[in-house]
C-alpha cells in the first residue's frame, strides 16, 4: 500500500485510497463554496472518536432504569458503570495511538470514558496522516468559514478501531446568533417593575405566578440537598444578578430574597457581563420557576457542534451529575445527514446522562416543521426536522399559547416532526401510531414516518416577561417552554429527594405511559414553518405538542407512587 503522503504528492488521493483502508466521501450542499486550500502551516484540532465497546448494553440500561414498570427503575448507574459501556477496547486505544505516533503525534484523552482523542495538527499533517485536502469553505447562509475536506481515509489496520474524526467531512454550521429560538422581541406596556393593581397579568403575558397557576407548580422553594439544575448556554449569552434581582422583585414577591445562580465556563465561554437575551430567559424561567433549586448557567465557548459534546464531557466528568439539563439551542438535522455517526456521538453521550440520572429537555424547534430557521429557503419537497430532539434519549419541548381562554393551543411556530436519521423508539410508537392514523394522507411524502418523532410534551411559549440588561421585554419560543419543563421536573426531583426516593431521570418512558394522564392533553391548532402549514394538534400525542402540557399535582402524586 503506498502511504498517504505519496498519494497527496501525487494528487490522485482520493482515486487511490479506495484500495486499502476506508474512504469517506461527502458532497456538501451547495451553500458550502470552496474558497481555497486551507494554509498548511495553520493549526487544527481535531477529535478522534472510538468505537464504544458495548453501545447497545448502554442504550438496554438506560431503558432499565427509565422504564416505569422494570425491577430496576430509577436505579441509575454509578459513573464507572456508563464509563464501562462506552469506554474503547484496549487494542482499539492501542491501534489509534500507535499510528498517530508513528507520524509522531501524541493525543490527549478529551473524554471520561476515554473514547475521544484530540489532537493539533498542523493542516499539512492533517492532510498527509487522512489523505486528505482541508479546504476553506464558506457556509453563504451564515457567512462562517469551515475547515472541512471532502474526502478521508483511514488506513487498513486503523479503520475498525476509529469511528471517525471531527472536523472533517461534517458539514454542520455553527449555531446561528441570528436565527435563535426566539423570534419577536418588544418591550412590555408600561414596562412594569411590580404588580398592577387590578390588573390581570397572565391575561396578556406569562410570568412565574401564571405558570403556577396554570400548571399547578408550587410556589414553596425547593430544598432537597443534592438537587441541581443545569442550563446550557451558548454563543457568549449571559444572565446577570441584578437582572434577576428586579425580575424577582416584579415576579416573585413571595420569595424575599433573590437566589444567586453559578456560572461555570466551558471552552472559554464568557462568565460575566451585560444580560442577554436567551440567557436570561433561560436563568428567570428556571431560577424564577424551580426558586430554590441549584441553578448553573454552563456558559459554553465553542459554537460549533463540539461544543455541545464538550459540554456532556464536562458532566460526565463530575461525580454527580446536575439532575436536569436544559438547552435552548439546536441544529437542522439536514445538515447531519450523511455524517450519521457524528449525529449519533450527540444522541449517546445523552443517553450516558440519561443513565446516571440526569433529565435531558431539548426545545423543538421554532419553525414548525422546519427546525430553527425563521427565513430559511424551504424548497418544499420535504420537511427539515431539528436537531437534536430526534434523539431519542432527551426530552423535546414544543410550545403552546392561550391558557387565559381556558384551552391552550398549539402556539403556531412549535417545532414539531419525525427524524430522518434516529429511527422511532418503541416508548412512542403506540402514541405516534395512533397520530399517524389520524393525520391520514395529510403532509404524505413530506416526513419520515419511520422516524423518531418530537416534541414529547409543550409548555406556554409566547409572551414571556423577561428583564433583559435592565429592560422588561416580551420574549416567545420553545426557548421559553424548556426552563419550564426543566423547572417542574427539578421541583418533582426535590420532593423524591426529600422522600429519600431517586431522582426521575430520563422521563420519556414514563411520559408516554402513565405519564399522559398527568399531562394536559392540547387538542387544537397547528404548527406552521415556512408559510405552510405543518402538523395539527390532536388528541393524544401529535408532533405540535407532543404529549402536552405539565400538570404538576398529577405528575407529583404520580412519581410519588411509583
Ligand atoms: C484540493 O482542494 C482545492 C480547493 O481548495 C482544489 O482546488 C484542489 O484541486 C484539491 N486538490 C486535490 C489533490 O484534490
Ligand atoms: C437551517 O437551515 C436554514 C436553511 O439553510 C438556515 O437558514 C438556518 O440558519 C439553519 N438553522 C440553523 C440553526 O442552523
Ligand atoms: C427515515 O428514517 C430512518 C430512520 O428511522 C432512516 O433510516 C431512513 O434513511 C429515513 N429515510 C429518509 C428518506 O431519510
Ligand atoms: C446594556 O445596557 C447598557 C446601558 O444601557 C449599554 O451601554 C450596553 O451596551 C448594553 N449591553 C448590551 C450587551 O446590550
Amino acid at each position: 500500500m503506498l502511504a498517504p503522503q505519496v498519494l497527496v504528492a501525487l494528487g490522485i488521493a482520493s482515486a487511490l485510497a479506495l484500495v486499502r483502508g476506508r474512504q469517506t466521501t461527502v458532497a456538501p450542499k451547495a451553500k458550502f463554496v470552496p474558497l481555497h486550500p486551507t494554509a498548511s502551516t495553520s493549526s487544527l484540532q481535531l477529535t478522534l472518536v472510538l468505537p464504544p465497546t458495548n453501545i447497545d448494553g448502554l442504550h438496554t440500561a438506560l431503558y432499565d432504569v427509565s422504564d416505569p414498570k422494570s425491577a430496576n427503575y430509577r436505579k441509575h448507574l454509578s459513573k464507572a458503570e456508563v464509563e464501562a459501556f462506552v469506554a474503547p477496547k484496549p487494542e482499539s486505544v492501542q491501534a489509534v495511538t500507535a499510528w498517530l505516533a508513528q507520524h509522531n503525534i501524541h493525543p490527549e484523552v478529551v473524554s471520561p470514558s476515554g473514547d475521544m482523542l484530540r489532537i493539533d495538527v498542523p493542516v499539512s499533517t492533517a492532510n498527509a496522516l487522512l489523505a486528505a485536502n482541508f479546504t476553506d469553505f464558506k457556509d453563504k447562509d451564515s457567512g462562517t468559514i469551515l475547515t472541512r475536506t471532502l474526502s478521508v481515509s483511514i488506513p487498513d489496520d486503523v479503520e475498525q478501531h476509529l469511528q471517525y474524526i471531527y472536523p472533517t467531512t461534517q458539514f454542520v454550521p455553527p449555531l446561528q446568533p441570528n436565527h435563535p429560538p426566539f423570534k419577536v422581541v418588544t418591550p412590555t406596556p408600561g414596562n412594569p417593575t411590580s404588580k398592577r393593581q387590578g390588573f390581570d397579568i397572565c391575561s396578556v403575558d406569562v410570568v412565574p405566578q401564571c405558570l403556577e397557576d396554570y400548571y399547578h407548580i408550587p410556589t414553596a422553594p425547593g430544598t432537597a440537598s443534592g438537587n441541581s439544575i443545569a442550563v446550557a448556554g451558548y454563543l457568549n449569552e449571559i444572565a446577570s444578578e441584578d437582572d434577576l434581582e428586579i425580575f424577582f422583585l416584579a415576579w416573585r414577591p413571595d420569595v424575599t430574597t433573590t437566589p444567586e445562580f453559578n456560572v461555570v465556563s466551558i471552552d472559554g465561554g464568557v462568565t460575566s457581563g451585560d444580560g442577554t437575551l436567551e440567557a436570561s430567559l433561560d436563568i428567570q424561567y428556571t431560577v424564577g420557576v424551580a426558586t430554590g433549586v441549584p441553578t448553573t448557567l454552563y456558559s459554553v465557548g465553542n459554537p460549533f457542534a463540539q461544543g455541545f459534546i464538550d459540554i456532556v464531557n464536562y458532566l460526565l466528568g463530575l461525580d454527580e451529575l446536575p439532575l436536569v439539563l436544559t438547552t435552548s439551542y439546536g441544529f437542522n438535522e439536514t445538515d447531519f445527514q450523511g455524517s450519521e455517526d457524528f449525529a449519533n456521538t450527540f444522541c449517546n453521550a445523552y443517553a450516558q446522562l440519561g443513565a446516571r440520572g440526569t433529565s435531558i429537555f431539548f426545545a423543538s424547534g421554532d419553525n414548525g416543521p422546519y427546525s430553527f430557521s425563521f427565513d430559511s429557503e424551504c424548497d418544499g419537497t420535504t420537511f427539515g426536522p431539528s436537531f437534536p430532539s430526534g434523539c431519542p434519549f432527551l426530552t423535546s419541548v414544543g410550545a403552546t399559547t392561550g391558557y387565559d381562554s381556558g384551552t391552550e393551543v398549539v402556539a403556531d411556530f412549535s417545532g414539531g416532526g419525525f427524524s430522518n436519521i434516529f429511527p422511532q423508539p418503541s416508548y412512542q410508537s403506540t402514541a405516534v401510531e395512533n397520530y399517524l392514523d389520524a393525520l391520514g394522507s395529510t403532509n404524505e411524502g413530506l416526513f419520515n414516518r419511520s422516524g423518531r418523532a418530537y416534541p414529547d410534551v409543550s409548555a406556554q411559549g409566547i409572551n414571556y416577561v423577561t428583564r433583559i440588561n435592565g429592560t422588561f421585554f416580551l420574549v416567545l419560543g420553545t426557548s421559553a417552554s424548556t426552563p419550564v419543563w426543566a423547572s417542574v421536573v427539578a421541583l418533582l426531583n426535590d420532593a423524591l429527594l426529600n422522600a429519600g426516593k431517586p431522582p426521575l431521570g430520563f422521563i420519556n418512558p414514563l411520559l408516554y405511559s402513565e405519564g399522559i394522564a398527568a399531562l394536559n392533553d392540547v387538542t387544537s391548532g397547528i404548527n406552521t414553518g415556512c408559510g405552510a402549514l405543518g402538523f395539527p394538534a390532536l388528541a393524544g400525542w401529535d408532533a405540535a405538542t407532543g404529549l402536552g402540557t405539565p400538570d404538576y399535582d398529577k405528575l407529583l402524586a404520580l412519581v410519588t407512587s411509583l
